[in-house]
């Protein structure tokens, strides 16, 4: 059976337009990469995973992920903590910043999380996860999504246990990372398990891991009966990816086309983080666009080493001319900074980006 990617499906009365969703990624999924991925095919992008004990505190660094533009919906923004109440308070602030979608965290392996309580730990405590599933849904007003792993150790089966519980609570969809939280990332994403999970609930099920191609999204789909696929590491530096899966675009872009992207990406996120921190947060980025056989090892090299963004900018459009006219047109499409729904709470300074 072939799915086809570009159907349109629904989390409650939220319609997602593909069936790919942009995965949430700590230190990767900015604005600017939300919004790529919105144009580059997929239906539903969510923001990397922010803390509601730093919301609570209003803190400046975490209100700054709460910053939506008007091109990247629907958006799911993801939230992680261990206590409901805090949550749900949590759910409520995302839900004015713009969320369409209050996703939870179940799935974060890393011990700066899971040693509060937080992230797969909460795997392990069900009674718990449900409370939080619950205190959120009823806070948020609109469609809350779960995104969790299969359970902490290797083997583990957990997530079926706890998946249509967390589904009785109110979840209006879940999402399944297959792994173990002690995988890490190694080994393989067991979609067998979504294939259960799928039979157990009623909501759509979202499968996440390894999808990094049309045809293996197509053969997620069919074998498992998700809703959608997730691509996150796939989508590094690469949104033609995206558009491979969803739509069969193939062929690797031009270094023109490469460079005009990386142009873009990089000033959207100075406007987002400020030159400082941006300038630090993209050095990965250059590896990311500039790799696979795009351009020389040297070239990519030389770029971390620049001092400031704008000498990147002016190093690429040297080495690839044809990009200015191509960033011209992406720029010209974008909406205007001036509409982002800035909540009053923020502090002044992350509007100035800084
Ligand atoms: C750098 C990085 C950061 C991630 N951060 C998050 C996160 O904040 N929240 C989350 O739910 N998953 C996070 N993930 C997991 C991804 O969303 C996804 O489930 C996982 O990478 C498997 O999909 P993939 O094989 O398509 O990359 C992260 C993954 C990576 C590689």
């Amino acid at each position: 059976m072939q799915v086809d990617l570009r159907e349109s499906w629904w989390i409650r009365d939220v319609e997602i337009p593909s069936r790919l969703v942009l995965a949430p990624m700590a230190g990767v999924s900015v604005q600017a990469f939300r919004r790529q991925g919105r144009r580059y095919g997929a239906g539903l992008v969510c923001s990397e995973m922010v803390s509601c004990a730093g919301l609570e505190h209003r803190n400046e660094r975490t209100l700054g992920y709460l910053r939506v533009a008007r091109d990247e919906h629907p958006l799911a923004i993801q939230i992680f903590g261990s206590e409901p109440a805090v949550m749900a308070d949590a759910a409520r602030m995302v839900v004015a910043a713009g969320a369409d979608i209050v996703d939870i965290n179940f799935g974060c392996p890393v011990r700066k999380v899971t040693k509060t309580g937080a992230g797969a730990t909460l795997l392990e405590d069900p009674d718990r996860a449900c409370a939080i599933v619950d205190a959120v849904a009823t806070a948020a007003g609109v469609p809350v999504s779960v995104k969790m792993r299969r359970g902490l150790e290797n083997g583990s089966r957990v997530c079926l246990e706890i998946g249509p519980r967390l589904v009785d609570a109110g979840a209006a969809t879940l999402t399944l990372h297959p792994r173990s939280a002690r995988q890490m990332y190694t080994g393989e994403a067991d979609h067998s398990l979504t294939a259960e999970l799928v039979e157990l609930v009623d909501v759509p099920v979202i499968a996440s891991g390894d999808v990094t191609s049309r045809a293996r999204a197509q053969s997620v789909l069919a074998t498992t009966g998700a809703a959608a696929v997730m691509v996150g590491r796939a989508a590094q530096g690469n949104p033609w990816a995206l558009s491979e899966i969803v739509n069969g675009d193939a062929g690797e872009p031009s270094r023109d086309d490469v460079a005009a992207e990386l142009i873009v990406f990089v000033r959207e996120t100075v406007r987002e983080l400020g030159e400082r921190r941006a300038s630090g947060f993209l050095k990965k980025f250059y590896g990311w666009y500039l790799g696979r056989g795009r351009f020389p090892r040297p070239f990519k090299q030389e770029l971390v080493q620049l001092e400031s963004t704008e000498e990147v900018v002016t190093r690429l459009l040297a080495a690839s001319p044809g990009a200015a006219e191509l960033v011209e047109r992406l720029e010209a499409e974008l909406p205007d900074p001036a509409d982002e729904i800035l909540l009053d709470s923020m502090p002044i300074s992350i509007y100035g980006g800084g």
